[in-house]
């Protein structure tokens, strides 16, 4: 990373920690590495995002049907699942500072890997760690009662696929979706929240026939990339990744990974795959349960294949803070000059929506009229209502929050200034920080498509 890019994520992390955004997890304590906690603005802008991603992948949709499984379930499930065995990453420790680090990421010199903490080259051989938190169910704590904390939630699309199938009666192709947490004990948590332990995932199952999963693949990278567009990053940060035969798993008949430019580099976002009918036949192996499909038309019983398009809520969090993030050099009146920082997150992402000010809070009628502003846009969108210290400030203020708008009661809303401009406001747009005049009755349907 350049000395530059350094600093634009240090002031990101602190603006983060300022606003309230994100904080480390147990901070008082010392932290815990690898885990966050979304602050008052943090966990808006989170649920903006789920939700946004609910509302397009499921309810906009025929084919798409929702769960929320349960972070714990049977252990059996991931003896078949494979994560038991194989759900682990290369660990080497240096034997100078005893520092433990994932091995597919050591830096080297000269062809030799060495510590990134003390630069030793006296390594030990790469070992297999699996990454499941380990945890027992039940009052006993022995092999019987051991169970994980689920490291994806796709699992528990697949092992209901029967019971969502019949309940529904749908035909192929069709998908489950699901937003939840995940947990990796991940070697090393890095890049602020990017690389978590305790991370959320929103994940789609698409049920297809086998001859439809190419085509299928090719449709959801497409349509996961307008995804990211329409929630304001756009294309030319984007990176689609093809992975190729030797580095995807050995059941996937075509992987993508999108990625987008942090400033601490190209990193994936989210993962687009055909798993072919690899999960579900593991399950039916395991369990013994039947999870084949019927299709009338052609007589015939399969097993399914799926594609699956796997993203990180926190990290698209991160992406669009991120993306946010701007600072730029403004004159006042005075010919005074500041830097503005500004979070320009697309209206719809915002954890605000809309800035409401009487113009001074020491006047009722002002106080009185700029409450009756907030209490018709609450039920509509999400207002925050602020009348301490000068307008600047207030502006400035909602300029870092993201706030895409604000709204100006002042004494021509009162029409001390002639009867035209009674009950007008001032509409403030945070990006170009032009001000027009609107009746209060327009807000709502100005604002609202905007938003949505
Ligand atoms: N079911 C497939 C699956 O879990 P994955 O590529 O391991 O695939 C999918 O994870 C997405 O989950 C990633 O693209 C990333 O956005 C997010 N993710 C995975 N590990 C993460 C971690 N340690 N911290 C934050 N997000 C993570």
């Amino acid at each position: 990373m350049s000395e530059a890019t350094t600093r634009r994520m240090e002031k990101i992390v602190s603006l983060c920690k300022r606003r309230g955004f994100i904080f480390q997890s147990s901070e008082i304590y010392g932290g815990l590495n690898g885990c966050w906690d979304y602050g008052p603005l943090g966990v808006e802008l989170k649920r903006n995002l789920k939700d946004f991603w609910w509302r397009r992948m499921t309810r906009e949709r025929d084919d798409v049907l929702g769960m929320d499984g349960s972070i714990l379930m049977n252990r059996q499930v991931w003896k078949a699942s494979g994560h038991e065995d194989t759900f682990s990453d290369p660990m080497v420790d240096c034997r100078a500072c005893k520092g433990r680090f994932r091995a597919d990421q050591l830096p080297e010199k000269d062809g030799e890997k060495f510590c990134p903490n003390c630069g030793s080259r006296d390594l030990t051989e790469p070992r297999a760690f699996n990454l499941m938190f380990k945890t027992y169910v039940g009052a006993t704590e022995d092999e019987t009662s051991l169970t994980y904390l689920r490291p994806e939630t796709a699992q528990a699309i697949f092992v209901q696929f029967k019971n969502v199938l019949e309940m529904s009666r749908k035909k192929l192709p069709f998908g489950i979706a699901q937003i939840g947490k995940a947990f990796r004990n991940e070697i090393n948590p890095r890049n602020f929240t990017f690389r978590s332990r305790e991370f959320e995932q929103m994940e789609l199952e698409y049920f297809c026939k086998p001859e439809q999963g190419q085509e299928l693949l090719k449709y959801w990278l497409e349509e996961r990339l307008k995804f990211y567009e329409a929630i304001g990053i756009p294309r030319d940060k984007l990176h689609v990744k093809n992975i190729s035969e030797a580095d995807r798993a050995f059941y996937s008949k075509g992987t993508f990974d999108i990625e987008y430019e942090f400033p601490f580099g190209i990193q994936e976002l989210e993962g687009v795959a055909y798993r072919t009918d690899y999960d579900l036949t593991q399950h039916q192996n395991a369990s013994g349960k039947p999870m084949d499909y019927y299709d009338e038309e052609t007589r015939q019983r399969f097993v399914p294949h799926v594609i699956e398009p796997s993203a990180g809520v926190d990290r698209t969090v991160l992406a669009l803070i991120c993306n946010a993030y701007d600072e730029e050099t403004v004159t006042d009146e005075k010919g005074k000059t500041e830097t503005r920082v500004v979070l320009r997150f697309h209206p719809r992402m915002a954890p605000i929506k809309c800035g409401v000010f009487p113009l001074l809070k020491n006047n009722e009628a002002l106080v009185a009229k700029a409450r009756e502003v907030v209490a018709l846009l609450r039920e509509h969108l999400f207002v925050f209502y602020d009348e301490t210290g000068a307008i600047g400030r207030r502006y400035r203020r909602q300029d870092e929050a993201g706030t895409p708008f604000g709204v100006t009661v002042d004494f021509d809303t009162l029409g001390e200034r002639g009867p035209e401009l009674l009950d007008t406001v001032t509409l403030r747009h945070r990006d170009s920080m032009k001000q027009e005049r609107l009746p209060i009755k327009e807000l709502l349907g100005r604002l609202s498509p905007e938003v949505r």
